[in-house]
């Protein structure tokens, strides 16, 4: 389980104010908000690549926080990220990509890797692609290659940060089924942040809302509809009147 705790963070100014969030085991927690409120710094949290200001962040009942060196890297083996831009590495094939953490980390021999790799683009729907360069593929690919690269390391948690955001509705679509099938394959819990609610509706178990630095609302897909919280209804039905104000002169 994963428990964000009174969870604060500021960049000179305030964008997580208090955070407080359980993801069960198995569960895919969708967490909403509008773009710059704070999701990516949430799930940078997680993995420590972020220090809180105050609060904790507990993992299976350890502190995450207070981690450093090989305990922190301990913990990091156990998670998958899909990063937004999905972050691979320009001058390493695909193939090298998807296997640059088995490489590192695990005792596998070249073989066994190679296999490894094949395996997890297959999964994917990506064969046979190992030897091409991240710059031959589109956006929906790197992010299949992304993903492959997320579950070679068989991890427990997967985190998906905005894992449809600038894909067509058909691609984002392949990419939800991805996510459908590593929950059900593998049996993963994953904590995924977006502001796409056709995505948040497809793949989430419960969906939690952020808003002004702490998570405002949180319950299921089935709840969301009927949420009775006019910011949630705002932000889902994508109105511009509503409690939430554009602020049109910051960024
Ligand atoms: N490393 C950083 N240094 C300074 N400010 C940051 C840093 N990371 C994020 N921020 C700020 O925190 C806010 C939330 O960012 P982010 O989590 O990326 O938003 P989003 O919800 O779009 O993912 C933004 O105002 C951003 O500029
Ligand atoms: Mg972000």
């Amino acid at each position: 389980m994963i428990e964000f705790i009174h969870l604060k963070k500021s960049f000179g100014k305030p964008v997580l104010v208090d955070v407080n969030l359980q993801v069960e085991h198995g569960e895919t927690m969708v967490v909403i908000g509008r773009s710059g409120c704070g999701k990516s710094v949430l799930l940078k949290h997680i993995i420590g690549l972020l220090k809180p200001d105050e609060g904790a962040l507990m993992i299976d009942g350890q502190d995450v926080t207070r981690l450093k060196g090989t305990a922190l890297d301990e913990i990091r083996k156990r998670f998958g990220f899909l990063f937004q831009a999905s972050a691979l590495y320009d001058s390493m094939t695909v193939g090298e990509n998807v296997g640059a953490g088995l490489m590192i980390h695990s005792v596998k021999t070249e073989e066994e890797i190679n296999e490894r790799v094949r395996e997890c683009l297959r999964m994917v729907g990506l064969k046979g692609i190992e030897e091409l360069k991240p710059a031959e593929l589109s956006g929906g690919m790197r992010k299949r290659v992304g993903l492959a690269r997320a579950i070679a390391m068989n991890p427990e948690y997967i985190l998906y940060d905005e894992p449809t955001t600038g894909l067509d509705p058909i691609m984002a679509d392949i990419i939800n089924d991805l996510i459908l099938d590593m929950k059900k394959e593998l049996a993963i819990t994953s904590i995924a942040v977006t502001h796409d609610m056709v995505s948040a509706y497809k793949i989430a178990d419960r969906i939690a809302m952020i808003f002004g630095g702490k998570i405002i609302w949180i319950g299921t897909v089935d709840e969301i509809d009927n949420s009775g919280n006019p910011y949630v209804d705002q932000f889902i039905h994508g109105r511009a009147e509503g409690p939430i104000q554009m602020d049109l002169l910051k960024p």
